[in-house]
């Protein structure tokens, strides 16, 4: 097992000693795996004028996994945007073809009442978001501002090929397959053609997949459907900047983005792995961030790219446990609780390992 670790930004370098922390404890029991690091994002421009120099993307392309930390941060939102921090994780996705981004959004049991929603509405939640990530408007061309003030333009393009929209929603009914067997694909076919194109699709490729139950959901009534009833979803399949939003939305409904881990995929089953929220430069160096979404990220790689769920179950399980002790980061905490560190939280996890 060959791991490239890319801290990046603000808490990225927090949250990942703790995340391997929990992995040096996996290597004393006899675990082979190699880790190397390298830098990536605002750290990189800052080092090399690069936020994503060769060296980086070199041994990505030669590692088996990925562990990314977080990037970005409001020094760097004045550069031009080929050299901004938000470049390397998306350079990264595109030329490692990790079109796959999945995001669960589980509600633990000891974090039901952590969220702003009610614990009866979100409490067993568990919901699987399936996102495209190498496509749509993110990538389309043409794309850029023309013209002069007062009468410049901004241009994006929402594209997407057939080929990109039935590999993801194969993602999509795969990992339905896996869990309660129903897949909800996203999308906003009354407005926009590419999404007409994307729900054709799924409907054709459904037969395929008799025992999967396909429904379709427009984007802003999902936007709704998830505060209203979120646990009428198993798995939601959908595109790059739909994923997006709806993803930060669910988060919520766990009680913290601090929490939720993701992986991108590529075909062959490599992949990237992170906390889906981002460098948080208000607490960055505060040594206050949660580090759990990081550490789960790591148990996701387990499960994704290496094919030990045992050892992504253990991961898993030391979290809740460290949970259950009642230590909370200041973003899962309550009104009775006082925040403990990000290093106490992940010494909590290492003893439950
Ligand atoms: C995410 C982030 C990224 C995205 C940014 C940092 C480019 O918001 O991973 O969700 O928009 O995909
Ligand atoms: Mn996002």
């Amino acid at each position: 097992m060959k791991i490239a670790l890319l801290a990046g930004d603000g808490i990225g370098n927090e949250i990942m000693r703790e995340a391997l922390r929990v992995l040096d404890v996996l290597r004393s029991e006899g675990l082979k795996i190699e880790t190397q690091e390298a830098l990536v994002g605002g750290a990189a421009y800052d080092a090399h004028g690069d936020p994503l120099p060769d060296a980086t993307l070199k041994l990505v392309q030669q590692s088996d996994a990925i562990l990314f930390g977080a990037i970005g941060g409001p020094q760097y939102d004045k550069l031009p945007r080929d050299k901004r921090p938000e470049k390397a994780i998306l350079g990264l996705r595109k030329e490692c073809d990790f079109f796959a981004n999945l995001r669960p959004a589980n509600v633990f049991p000891e974090l039901a009442d952590a969220s702003t929603l009610k614990p009866e509405v979100v409490s067993g939640l568990d919901i699987m978001i399936v996102r495209e990530l190498v496509g749509d408007i993110y990538f389309g061309q043409p794309r850029g501002i023309t013209g002069a003030a007062p009468n410049r333009e901004g241009f994006n393009t929402m594209r997407y090929t057939e080929a990109q929209i039935r590999r993801i929603l194969h993602v999509g009914f795969k990992t339905a397959m896996a869990r309660g067997k129903r897949l909800c694909s996203i999308d906003k076919m009354n407005v926009l053609e590419t999404t007409q194109l994307w729900r054709d699709i799924a409907e054709e490729i459904a037969p395929e997949y008799p025992e999967v139950q396909l429904s379709h959901m427009l984007v802003d009534n999902c936007a709704m459907q998830l505060v209203r009833n979120p646990r009428q979803f198993d798995v939601i399949v959908t595109g790059n900047m739909f994923g997006d939003i709806l993803s930060d939305e669910a988060s919520m409904l766990t009680g913290s983005i601090g929490m939720l881990p993701s992986a991108s995929l590529d075909a062959n089953g490599k992949g990237l792995y992170e906390p889906i929220h981002g460098s948080a430069p208000d607490i960055a160096g505060k040594g206050v961030a949660n580090p759990l979404a990081m550490i789960l990220s790591m148990a996701m790689m387990f499960r994704y790219t290496f094919n030990r769920t045992d050892l992504a179950a253990r991961i898993e399980s030391a979290v809740r446990a460290a949970l259950a002790t009642g230590l909370r980061t200041a973003d899962i905490a309550t009104k009775t609780t006082k925040p403990c560190t990000t290093a106490e939280m992940g010494t909590a996890v290492v003893k439950a390992l």
